[in-house]
């Protein structure tokens, strides 16, 4: 009996001193793309935190990244994980190669780490209209071996197929969403994909980017690019379509979708939303109060759970992205390195209201190199001859994408600006002395030489982290992946040192 009395009392102790672990989740949940490709990237035990604490339970990950998939284990989050294009061809080609794909990389996380993975995402916007054709055929037989190794492997009942598609895998004649169809080229292929999706219980996945509406064409009209804000009138833009008014790019596109869906017979398959976003930087469009207006637009419709016209309950939504991530090709763009609504660190860019009034909050127990910087001397002259290549030579391996136009540090004057490359391939190498060493040009400074909306930054110290990291298991990819980075630094001061000697 007391000892009874003794549990009860502790355990209305727990509960006292650790109310979060008794109170229920919030009922509309968020959902982000968690992207690898990063110089110093977040860790994954941080980036889960980050993630659980701002109330995401679900993540989409581009490739099954073993340090990303072990720290998700036992986290509550679902995973929807990518079989990136690459893979589609051999995949399509055997079953066994699906299986084997399966083995290592979903049923050995679910198993081993216990990583909760509830969709296999095949290949990555395979139709695009700039791949010409490339993985069409490929991307229908892979789905198909991917789900039979799934069920071979025991796991058809949790894990599902879906293929996320670009916007472009669908279109309308007149402008309006209930005309919508698929494209002719493709029309026959995505009757057969989603037909095949809907009798496998999988669902389909599309990505939409009002951002890049507005990217391509200078006289899209602005205001239809966001959300409206409760009680503005509608944007000029609007397109009425029967009884409905589309006054957004978002509903108007989806419902596209929908309509080409049901026009097939096909609107029966759940549609969840894998990318939509807008970057911070990198483009005259691109910047943290457009970012907020479009983001925070996208919350509100999320919890409050308010769907379109056609569609009226909200899908599931993968913000893009969480983070930054300063490796990724710039072909799309040089805002493609900013999409993420926290920084490469995981501090927030802008204030983000989510549900019941809280607001985004950051990473915690992130550890960052020493604060020094990489500038040009003061002495040197702005005009000497070996700047150029010096500053194209950082530039190749760190990112230099926020000194063009209209970016955070497009202003900067010639000084500034050629610090700013100095500095970032300095922080790029990990603060290696030898990596502030420009033919004599750049000098180590304490003083931070941030100015204006232009941030010089420190980046995260990824060697402590593994030094001091908890989870064991996941030290050796860590560390594989900054010696393999060393080297391609070490060739880079190697580079640098020829070139400057020349
Ligand atoms: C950065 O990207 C390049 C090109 O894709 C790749 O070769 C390199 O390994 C990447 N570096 C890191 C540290 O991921
Ligand atoms: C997944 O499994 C395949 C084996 O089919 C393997 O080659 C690959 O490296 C694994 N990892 C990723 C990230 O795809
Ligand atoms: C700043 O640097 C970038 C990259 O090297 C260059 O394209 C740009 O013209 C420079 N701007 C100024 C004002 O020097
Ligand atoms: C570097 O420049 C400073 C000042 O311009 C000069 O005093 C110094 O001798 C130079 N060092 C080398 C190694 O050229």
């Amino acid at each position: 009996m007391a000892a009874a009395l003794r549990a009860l009392a502790v355990l209305l102790w727990v509960a006292a001193a650790y109310p979060v672990v008794f109170r229920a989740r919030p009922v509309q949940a968020l959902a982000a793309n968690w992207g690898t490709r990063a110089l110093h990237p977040l860790p994954g035990d941080i980036t889960v935190r980050l993630l659980r604490d701002n109330g995401f339970d679900k993540v989409k990950l581009f490739e099954a990244d073993p340090n990303a998939l072990r720290a998700l284990g036992h986290s509550g989050i679902q995973v929807m994980l990518g079989l990136p294009n690459d893979l589609l061809a051999s995949v399509a080609g055997s079953v066994n190669a699906a299986e084997q794909w399966v083995i290592q990389n979903v049923s050995t996380y679910v198993s081993r780490y216990g990583v909760d993975i509830r969709y296999v995402a095949v290949g990555n916007e395979p139709f695009l209209k700039s791949y010409k054709g490339k993985f069409e055929s490929a991307t229908l037989p892979a789905v198909q071996n991917v789900q039979a190794a799934l069920v071979k492997a025991g796991l058809a009942r949790q894990v599902h197929v879906t293929v996320p598609l670009n916007a472009d895998v669908y279109e309308s004649g007149d402008g309006k969403p209930s005309s919508g169809d698929f494209r002719p080229d493709i029309a026959g292929l995505m009757v057969s994909l989603v037909r095949f999706l809907l009798d496998n219980g999988g669902v389909l996945t599309i990505n939409i980017y009002p951002f890049l509406s507005l990217y391509a064409d200078a006289n899209f009209p602005v205001d239809y690019a966001y959300f409206p804000s409760p009680g503005a009138p509608p944007s000029q833009a609007s397109v009425q379509d029967g009884n409905v008014l589309y006054t957004n790019v978002f509903d108007a596109n989806y419902d596209t979708l929908i309509a080409a869906l049901e026009k097939h017979g096909l609107g029966a398959i759940p549609v969840v939303v894998g990318e939509i976003g807008w970057p911070t930087d990198g483009d005259k469009n691109a910047n943290a109060a457009n970012a907020q207006r479009f983001n925070q637009g996208l919350f509100d419709r999320i919890v409050a759970g308010k769907g379109t016209p056609r569609r009226p309950t909200m899908p599931d939504v993968y913000v893009f992205a969480l983070l930054d991530e300063d490796n990724k090709s710039v072909d799309p763009g040089n805002f493609e390195r900013h999409w993420g609504v926290f920084n490469y660190d995981g501090s927030p860019k802008y204030q983000l209201r989510l549900a019941a009034g809280r607001s985004i909050v950051p990473a915690k127990g992130v550890r960052y190199l020493s604060k020094q910087w990489c500038v040009l001397r003061q002495d040197a002259s702005a005009t000497d001859p070996a700047i150029a290549g010096a500053v194209g030579y950082a530039c190749q391996y760190s990112d230099c994408t926020s000194l063009g136009a209209g970016s955070s540090c497009g202003n900067l004057d010639a000084r500034a600006n050629v610090s700013y490359a100095f500095n970032q391939f300095f922080q790029a190498a990990n603060q290696q002395k030898s990596a502030c060493n420009f033919n004599n040009l750049s000098v180590i400074t304490t003083t931070d030489p941030s100015q204006g909306t232009c941030r010089f930054e420190i980046m995260i110290d990824t060697g402590r982290h593994e030094l001091t990291g908890k989870s064991p298991s996941a030290a050796p990819r860590v560390a594989l992946a900054s010696s393999s980075w060393s080297a391609v630094l070490v060739l880079a001061l190697v580079g640098l040192t020829t070139l400057l000697a020349c």
